[in-house]
């Protein structure tokens, strides 16, 4: 891939999956901006990424923040979003203003992020879904229907926004500061299990996820494309 001359935006990019790509796009050769809520994470993930990373601070729950982000009037060649901050419980275990807040943040952030980025002609817009869209598990409803959502705001985009092209990545379980809340036996055991069960024998790796949205991104035959890639999570 070589994204040499290209300028890549990349909403969620202090960490996990973001960070990844950030850093995967800076060794292709591109400049690369990441975004988030905090400044602070903000600048020591622009510092571990080096020269050729800037970065900004925004909100994605927030359309005043999504504005003034994009006011600047930067264009980027390609803009990905893996920004999401949301608690998923069963339905009767969470409020609806939970749940609301929750595909505020995953979907209606994607959503603001498409309407108001400006990216020149041959790019793309990349977000990340999930592989739970098509696999439902128990007490994961609300996870599969952000997913579901994010995967046909996807499609019918790279519609709308033609010859703009837009895809997205479903993955599944991802080793990434995601799980950091959790005890780190309890995490690992968690990850034990899930690379057990999944075919490919192995849980995500950010970097994974990060090649699929750059090969995506500079692929021009790509759009409308949601890649399940989910070590075979989806088949068992
Ligand atoms: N890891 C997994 O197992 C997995 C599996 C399937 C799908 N996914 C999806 O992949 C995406 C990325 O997850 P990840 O594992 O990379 O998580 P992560 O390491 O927690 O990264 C999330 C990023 O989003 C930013 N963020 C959160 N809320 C934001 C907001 N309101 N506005 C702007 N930035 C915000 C965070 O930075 P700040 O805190 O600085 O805002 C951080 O940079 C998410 O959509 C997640 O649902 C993850």
């Amino acid at each position: 891939m070589d994204l040499r001359s290209r300028h890549l935006l990349v909403v969620g990019g202090s960490s996990g999956i973001g960070f990844a790509t950030a850093k995967a796009a800076l060794a292709a050769g591109a400049r690369v901006t990441i975004a988030s809520r905090s400044a602070d994470k903000l600048k020591a993930a622009a510092d571990a990424l080096g020269d050729g990373a800037t970065h900004g601070v925004i909100d994605v729950t927030d359309d005043a923040s999504v504005e003034r982000f994009f006011a600047a009037g930067t264009t980027y060649d390609h803009v990905v979003v893996t920004a999401a901050d949301v608690r998923i419980a069963s339905i009767r275990d969470i409020t609806v203003s939970e749940a609301q807040a929750a595909m505020n943040s995953k979907f209606w952030g994607i959503y603001r992020v498409a309407r108001a980025a400006k990216v020149a002609p041959g790019g793309s817009l990349g977000f990340i879904a999930g592989f739970r869209s098509q696999r439902p598990g128990p007490g994961l409803a609300l996870m599969s229907a952000i997913n579901a959502a994010i995967e046909g705001l996807t499609r019918g985009l790279a519609l709308d926004l033609r010859p703009l092209r837009v895809n997205a990545v479903s993955p599944a379980l991802v080793d990434t500061e995601l799980w950091s809340g959790m005890a780190p036996d309890a995490r690992a055991a968690m990850i034990a299990k899930m690379a057990a069960h999944y075919p490919a024998g192995t849980v995500g790796k950010p970097e994974h996820i990060a090649d699929a949205l750059l090969m995506l991104a500079t692929n021009p035959y790509a759009t409308g494309t949601v890649l399940m890639l989910d070590g075979g999570a989806s088949l068992v």
